[in-house]
């Protein structure tokens, strides 16, 4: 049996590594493709819809891919120290690689817009966290800023190297299709995701723009929309904190990418994106944090307008797992409270056969 240990060894040929490289890896990728039985059912579509659950990578999203490859290439060229300005996930995964290559990290996050369970992780994996009191876009640029007057190697997605490892997800799923999905759904924030993703789905067809490529969708929070709205925006909210984000820094080339392959942004509700959230859990069981869930609010509509027509393959990304946001998954069941009974036999059987 072939161990598997991480997406670097598994795509070498394809990934800027030499013989000499020392691979910084906690075995990311490789990740379930799964097809949804219920829910193409419910909506009365004939159409194929695929989830990619980055979720299940080590520290709990797509970063890792990124993360792997920018923190072996850091090393590799001596840096000491990385730094990331982050919503939370990026912060997470800095952290967690910084540990494993015996690395300093730095993460700047927003104070109190970051999910729990990604500020516990980045504590837990004893990085430096600074907080600002600003959102993300003013740590991305103070970032940038500090970079030139301290010896830290940016691992924000500008990092090139971090879209070299992000377009491996795209490997993986033609690698198990066999081909490539007519449609590719992704919630875009940075907008670094869906750039890596068309790259990968075009170096896998050798650089070409062909029928075999994908229409990539690139679903926003209506809150924090700059691509839906093709213009920056200055405050941007939402309830899903990882895409609150309104200067993207993948502008030109996520633009790109929907030129190319002939797609398109448009932006969706909190509230259509956490019922989208709340559908994966409860009618596939599978459970993404709310940002992630902007793919399939977005494919779902899509479908339903025919924008995306009946007999499709589709994939929808879901980059991030749901533990990480336990207070919104809280809040989405607050009406389904559990009971609290008697520690006996009967009043168990009792609260059994209620519910049969
Ligand atoms: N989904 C999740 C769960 C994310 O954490 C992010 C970005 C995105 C989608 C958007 O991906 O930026 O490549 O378009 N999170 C970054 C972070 C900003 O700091 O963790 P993108």
């Amino acid at each position: 049996m072939k161990r598997y240990t991480g997406l670097i060894e598994n795509y070498r040929s394809r990934l800027p590594v030499s013989e000499s490289t020392r691979i910084i890896s906690l075995g990311e990728g490789n990740t379930p493709l799964i097809e949804l039985h219920h829910i193409p059912r419910l909506i009365g579509k004939e159409v194929k819809i695929y989830v990619k659950f980055e979720g299940l990578n080590p520290t709990g999203s797509f970063k890792d891919r990124g993360m792997t490859m920018a923190v072996t290439k850091a090393v590799e060229a001596g840096s000491q120290a990385i730094i990331c300005a982050s919503t939370g996930n990026t912060s997470a995964a800095a952290a967690a690689y910084a540990v494993r290559a015996g690395i300093q990290a730095f993460v700047l996050i927003p104070e109190g817009k970051i999910a729990l369970g990604k500020l516990a992780q980045t504590l837990m994996y004893g990085a430096k966290i600074i907080q600002i009191n600003g959102n993300f876009d003013r740590g991305m640029a103070l970032v940038k800023e500090v970079a030139e007057h301290a010896p830290v190697t940016i691992v924000n997605s500008i990092n090139p190297y971090r879209l070299e490892g992000q377009k491996t997800a795209a490997f993986e799923i033609v690698d198990e299709l066999g081909f490539a999905p007519d449609y590719h759904c992704l919630p875009v924030g940075n907008a670094g995701n869906i750039t890596a993703y068309w790259k990968g789905y075009k170096e896998y067809f050798t650089g070409r723009v062909c029928a075999n490529t994908p229409v990539m969708c690139g679903y926003q929070a209506a809150g924090a929309a700059p691509f839906a709205l093709g213009e920056m925006v200055d405050n941007p909210e939402t309830v899903a904190t990882a895409i609150r984000i309104g200067h993207p820094q993948s502008w030109d080339l996520a633009w790109t990418a929907q030129k190319e392959s002939g797609g398109w942004f448009d932006k969706f509700s909190d509230e259509q994106i956490l019922a989208a959230q709340k559908m994966l859990s409860q009618f596939e069981g599978v459970f993404c944090e709310p940002a992630s869930a902007a793919s399939l609010a977005g494919a779902l509509h899509d479908i339903s307008t025919g924008k995306i027509p009946e007999g499709s393959i589709i994939v929808c990304t879901l980059t991030g797992n749901g533990i990480k946001d336990p207070e919104i998954a809280m809040q989405q069941c607050a009406d389904a409270k559990p009971v609290t009974i008697d520690a006996s036999l009967d009043a168990v059987k009792r609260a059994i056969l209620d519910h049969i």
